[in-house]
Formats: structure tokens, sequence, C-alpha cells
């Protein structure tokens, strides 16, 4: 198996002579255990470090893999890892099986965003989200990117987390008494556009 670069995942080899790994550059691949030929890939929108494994329950079999990169690669290898087409690391357990047909979001909303709300959007982001998620969303590490995060991708989910309280405990308040729901959709149609801009870079 020839990958484009180093610190790819661990491997699994199943009864029916498959054998599963995932890629540092993001994808899932299965090759036939014999000839080594490819099968079958996906793009899971991230590197996989860990090894996928599968279980089967009331005779359907799956694949589970838990993808996001790590080791040290990433954490050194800078430039060095952007120019070898690594994405950035999205953790999540992703599970397949033959006859499902769920598929991954984007990993930012393609849609082109309207302008005049993002721009309202950069406004309301700077007076009450800037403080801890950074200037311009280029966050350094210690909150989430919030041009990377998973909730960007639908438009309940990122109202949930902003409006609700279901972050409390972890430092991000609910936004729900201070901004309107508009202003948290213009917020997201700002981000939208700050993750398009990344993702163009990505
Ligand atoms: C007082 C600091 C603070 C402010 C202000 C703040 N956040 Fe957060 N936010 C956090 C922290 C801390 C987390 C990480 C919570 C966790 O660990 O799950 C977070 C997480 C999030 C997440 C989830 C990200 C992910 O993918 O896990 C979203 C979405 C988010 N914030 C949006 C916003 C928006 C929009 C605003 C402005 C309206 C805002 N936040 C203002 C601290 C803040």
């Amino acid at each position: 198996m020839q990958h484009k670069g180093p610190w790819n995942g661990g491997l699994l080899a199943t009864a029916g002579d498959l054998v599963f790994q995932g890629t540092a550059t993001g994808e899932l691949q299965a090759f036939h255990a014999r000839d080594g030929r490819k099968l079958w890939s996906y793009a899971v929108q991230s590197g996989v470090l860990a090894a996928p494994m599968t279980y089967s329950i009331d005779g359907r079999q799956y694949v589970a893999v838990m993808v996001g990169w790590g080791g040290v690669y990433p954490l050194v290898a800078g430039e060095l890892s952007f120019k070898s087409g690594h994405p950035v690391n999205r953790s999540r357990l992703l599970v397949f099986a033959l006859d499902a047909h769920d598929a991954l979001p984007a990993p930012a909303p393609t849609t082109p965003v309207d302008a005049q709300q993002a721009a309202r959007g950069v406004r309301l982001y700077a007076r009450d989200c800037n403080s801890c998620h950074s200037d311009a969303a280029i966050a350094r590490g210690v909150v989430p990117d919030l041009r990377f995060s998973a909730a960007l991708a639908n438009d309940e989910f990122w109202c949930t987390v902003v409006d609700d309280v279901a972050l409390s405990s972890e430092g991000m308040i609910g936004f729900k008494a201070i901004v309107g729901s508009e202003d948290i959709r213009d917020i997201r149609a700002y981000l939208i556009q700050r993750a398009q801009t990344a993702a163009a870079r990505h």
C-alpha cells in the first residue's frame, strides 16, 4: 500500500479477506488482503491514526474507526504537514455498514453566504465571541477554532450550542439572553465565510 506520506493509521484485517486502513490525508480505505488491490475508500475529512475495528449486531456487520489525527508528527511538522496535504484534526467516531446511506456533511458549508448577513455577523462576533474565540476567528488552541467546528455544518445544531446552555459546564455559556436568533445566524454566516477562506487554503 503506497501512501502520500508518513503517519497513517493502524490496520484491521477481516475474515472476509479485507484490510482496512485510515490515512494521514483523510481517507478510510479497504484493500484486498491477498493482492493489495484498493477496493473502496471514503473521505473522512481528517487524518486517521487509530486502527479500525469491526463487530456485528443481530447479523449486521459494522466497521468503526476513531477519526482524528495525533501522535508527534502533526504536533511538530507544521508547514511541512500542511504542504503534504494533511487536513486539520477533526475528532469523531465514524461507523460504516454495507447497506448504510448516510454521508458526512461537508467540512465547511459550501453554499455561498449572504454578504450583508456576514457583515452583520462580523460586528456581533467582535462584540460577543471574539473575547474567547479570538480575533478573525483564528483560535490558538485554548478554545475551539470555530472555523473548523462541526456545529457550523447544521443551522439547528449551531443554534442549540450557541443559544442554549449545552456546553455551559465546559465554559461556553448560552447566549439566548443576549443575542437574538437572527444575530446567531448572522454570526454563523460570518464564520462560514471564514471557514470557506480557510478551506481554500487547507
Ligand atoms: C467566555 C468565553 C466564551 C465566549 C465569550 C464564547 N465562547 Fe464559545 N466556547 C467557549 C469554550 C470554553 C468552548 C469549549 C467548550 C467545550 O470544551 O466543549 C466554546 C465552544 C463553542 C462552540 C462549540 C465548538 C465545538 O466545535 O466544539 C461553539 C459553536 C461556540 N463556542 C460558539 C460561540 C459563539 C458563536 C460565541 C459568541 C456569540 C461564543 N462561542 C462566545 C467559550 C466562549
